[in-house]
């Protein structure tokens, strides 16, 4: 089997807040293959934000190893970290809240190729980020137009164009079409599938929408209250899934109207609402109290990820 590019080893996370500490990721492993998609799915709160950040260093870590080809990205020097920012991008839901709506398209698409130095004049640049936005489904007009002139799904594609001006080998894609209508979560989608077939990218996919997940994940980590879950080949969690928890995932009936599909965005909850889904008091497992075969042992210690002959791994005491 190939040699993960990004791995995450027991990774913790906890928010310090006063006196109080919040294990939002809790001991989370995972691999991603190059060109292959790993999606991350779990409900509001769940900790796949924190988990993206702190495993591309985006956060410092609490405990364990995140590593970008066998390199502890913690323990990078400087030097070290801004090279791994040129194989490693982002692409946020609003990747613009931090930027002036007046900077030109050219710009915001321009900044690695800035950063990294890797036009060698004007000229150059434009004719790399014209490249870009063409690759996107854009034109070389949108190049000199100012951002607030795109519509949400146009600003996707050009947070994308941002992400392949590098030209990196992964990208941590954090909920980065869940504000769009269908239609364009499914062009957006379709574009990054392109891209992975065409250049071998690999995606850390994190969304709170299993159907997007299943849609370009090869593999899937469920996440509930800062731990994995469930995981697996996508296609064979999603016809077989073994954690209660998964079931009721996948279970949840999607949102049929319209006008509430366009809006659900952060405000789609499958299951609980997000005050529940924080660390379980006496340290069970974080679905004890809706689960509906739940053992009185679940309510004590939260089960292990356990390993099965068919590489899923399943976090359950009740799972035979
Ligand atoms: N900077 C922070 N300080 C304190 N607590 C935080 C911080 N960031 C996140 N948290 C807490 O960690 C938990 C996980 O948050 P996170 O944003 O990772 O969840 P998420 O699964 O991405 O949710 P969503 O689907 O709403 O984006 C939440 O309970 C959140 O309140
Ligand atoms: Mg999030």
């Amino acid at each position: 089997m190939a040699a993960a590019l990004l791995e995450a080893r027991d990774l913790c996370k906890y928010f310090y807040e006063k006196k109080n500490v919040f294990p939002a990721v809790e001991r989370v492993s995972f691999a991603i293959r190059e060109g292959e998609t790993l999606g991350l799915v779990g409900e509001s709160g769940s900790g796949k934000t924190t988990c993206g950040r702190v495993s591309v260093g985006l956060y410092k870590k609490t405990a364990g190893a995140s590593l970008y080809q066998g390199r502890d990205i913690h323990r990078m020097s400087k030097k070290q970290y801004f090279d791994f920012t040129k194989e490693a991008q982002s692409i946020f839901q609003d990747p613009y809240a931090a930027f002036d709506p007046r900077q030109k398209a050219l710009d915001i698409v321009a900044e690695g190729i800035d950063i990294h130095r890797l036009a060698k004049n004007g000229g150059v640049r434009r004719r790399m980020v014209v490249e870009l936005l063409e690759k996107v489904g854009l034109r070389e007009e949108h190049a000199s137009q100012p951002l607030t002139v795109f519509s949400g799904g146009q600003r996707q594609r050009l947070g994308i164009a941002r992400a392949l001006a590098v030209n990196p080998r992964l990208i941590f894609c954090d909920e980065c079409v869940s504000a769009l209508d269908v239609s364009i979560q499914a062009q957006i989608i379709n574009l990054l599938l392109d891209l992975q077939a065409s250049r071998r990218l690999s995606y850390l996919f994190v969304s709170h929408d299993l159907t997007l997940v299943r849609q370009i994940s090869h593999r899937v980590a469920v996440m509930r209250a800062g731990r994995i879950i469930e995981t697996g080949e996508t296609e064979k969690v999603c016809a077989a899934p073994r954690h209660p928890y998964t079931q009721a995932l996948l279970a949840a009936k999607p949102i049929a109207d319209p006008e509430l599909e366009a809006i659900r965005g952060r405000e789609k909850l499958f299951l609980t609402p997000p005050e529940k889904s924080g660390p379980v008091p006496g340290g069970g497992c974080s679905f004890y109290a809706q689960c509906p075969s739940a053992l009185p042992a679940c309510g004590k210690a939260p089960p292990p990820l356990l390993e099965w002959e068919d590489g899923r791994q399943v976090a359950c005491y009740q799972v035979s």
